[in-house]
């Protein structure tokens, strides 16, 4: 009998992987995802710790559920069973049992492997709950890649592909290194069997993820480890796949083999999220980055000798401890230098066990919400004119979904840029060249170009682009 999943995703790409895999490795058990917790079986929250604010959301989320597990109860409807899985249940897992303990399960990122077994053992209790729940928060000597079934098809003509996972920096800021566990990298021959399985069955593009995607050095079938721009250059070798991203990366493994990469390989987008935090020196060594401000320009100036047309985005936290007025000007002078054309930022948040949270001089919340807004100000600006200068520019589209009225289609940019485009149905999944037309608010709308050569269905215009 079919049993009903829902799987709510908190945070990062890497947990968007990890949620697909989870339902990858329950559907043999005859779970199917449903769209929500109403009357699912298995109700999953796949947690974030990177902030306070995410964390504590899944105890709010846990109290509604408790109060829908109940009902179903009384109604006589069966069982429906909690699992708190991802960032929050690796770090507060005996947390969550003492202050929710209707929850059957805490797992944490690697060992959801083995949820069915987990699964097992809390359906066998002799009463639902009894004991608080089945907990398993290791850091497995096996790698749960090794465990997982064949990635199902990606929901459309793009993918993410998890290539390395956990961190070694210890920026002081951060739980990852805590929660994600050290740094570990995927053996090439897993990573380009998974790439052209997820290709098989209709992906175009190829987001590879990493907490620290670009310190990749997994081993190759040399018995080497082999770089990151190394394993770009492997996957570019694969028939059909027309796009290739990766997120989130380190400016101090940026090596010149990456750069080459970006040189050379058309199908890498020339889009790159590469996080800065701050334009502060001095902020940066209290947020051990080991690099300071200027060493991240000359970074971005050798990526673009190697790809002219990159553009940059970035993650900042304004209001880390210490910063000053100055150090904040430093930043917004930063991001006009770089030119970011889009970015992620956040007031810094206190993260219990990391260093930066017993640091004098914590800052108010209004200084924080200042400067936050004055940064987005100035982040949204420059999106904006970067898409204005898109108009009347011809780029290609990866279609990806449906529009919202009939004959519109969806996809992006090589910029990552959101394009609505007049077109029919069957281009669902292609690429397309497109004359851009307006830019509305933090998207593009273009017109299918079709007096191109390039727009011939398969054949991905950005590789004429980039050797043109
Ligand atoms: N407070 C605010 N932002 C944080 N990030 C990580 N830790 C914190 C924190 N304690 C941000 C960083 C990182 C992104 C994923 O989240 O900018 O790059
Ligand atoms: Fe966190 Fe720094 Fe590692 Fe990124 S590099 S995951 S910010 S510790």
């Amino acid at each position: 009998m079919t049993k009903k999943l829902f799987i709510k995703t908190y945070g990062c790409q890497m947990n968007v992987y990890d949620s697909a895999r989870m339902a990858d490795v329950l559907a043999p058990l005859g779970y199917a995802t449903a769209d929500g917790p109403d009357d699912a079986d298995l109700v999953i929250l796949n947690t974030c710790h990177i902030r306070e604010k995410a964390s504590e959301k899944v105890f709010s989320d846990l109290g509604r559920l408790k109060r829908m597990k109940t009902a179903k109860q009384q109604q006589g409807a069966g069982d429906m069973l909690l699992a708190v899985a991802g960032c929050v249940a690796q770090a507060e897992g005996e947390e969550i049992a003492a202050r929710a303990p209707f929850v059957d399960l805490v797992l944490g990122p690697q060992t959801y492997h083995r949820l069915p077994e987990m699964i097992a053992r809390a359906v066998g209790r002799p009463s639902a709950g009894a004991g608080g729940p089945v907990l398993d928060t290791d850091f497995p000597a096996e790698a749960k890649f090794d465990f997982l079934p064949e990635a199902s098809a990606p929901q459309g003509a793009t993918a993410f592909l998890s290539v390395q996972e956990g961190c070694d920096k210890f920026c002081t800021f951060c739980v990852v290194p805590y929660t994600r566990g050290a740094e570990y990298s995927r053996a090439v021959a897993a990573v380009v069997t998974e790439a052209r399985q997820l290709v098989a069955k209709g992906a175009r593009e190829l987001t590879l993820l990493g907490q620290n995607v670009n310190a990749y050095h997994g081993v190759g079938a040399d018995g080497r480890e082999w770089s990151f721009g190394r394993l770009i250059r492997e996957l570019a070798e694969i028939d059909g796949l027309a796009r290739i991203r990766y997120t989130t990366s380190h400016p101090n493994d940026v090596d010149d083999d990456l750069i080459a990469a970006h040189r050379d390989v058309p199908q890498l987008m020339p889009f790159l999220h590469l996080p800065v935090q701050s334009g502060a020196d001095a902020v940066l060594d209290a947020m051990n980055r080991k690099y300071t401000a200027d060493e991240y320009r000359r970074v971005v100036d050798r990526l673009r000798a190697a790809r002219p047309d990159l553009v940059l985005s970035s993650d900042f936290i304004v209001g880390f401890p210490g910063e000053s007025d100055a150090d904040f000007e430093a930043t917004l002078a930063l991001v006009r230098d770089i030119g970011f054309v889009q970015a992620f930022s956040f007031k810094y948040s206190r993260r219990p066990g990391t260093p930066a949270a017993v640091l004098p001089k914590q800052l108010s919340d209004d200084v924080k919400a200042a400067r936050l807004d004055a940064l987005q100000a100035l982040l949204n600006a420059q999106t904006k004119a970067f898409d204005q200068s898109c108009v009347g520019r011809e780029l290609d589209v990866l279609f990806e979904r449906p529009g919202r009225h009939d004959g519109q289609l969806v996809g992006r940019s090589p910029y990552m840029q959101a394009m609505f485009v007049e077109a029919p149905a069957h281009l669902l999944g292609s690429i397309q060249r497109v004359r851009v037309t307006a830019a509305p608010s933090n998207s593009l709308a273009a017109e299918l170009v079709t007096d191109s050569c390039a727009a011939v269905a398969g054949v991905p215009s950005s590789l004429a682009e980039a050797t043109a």
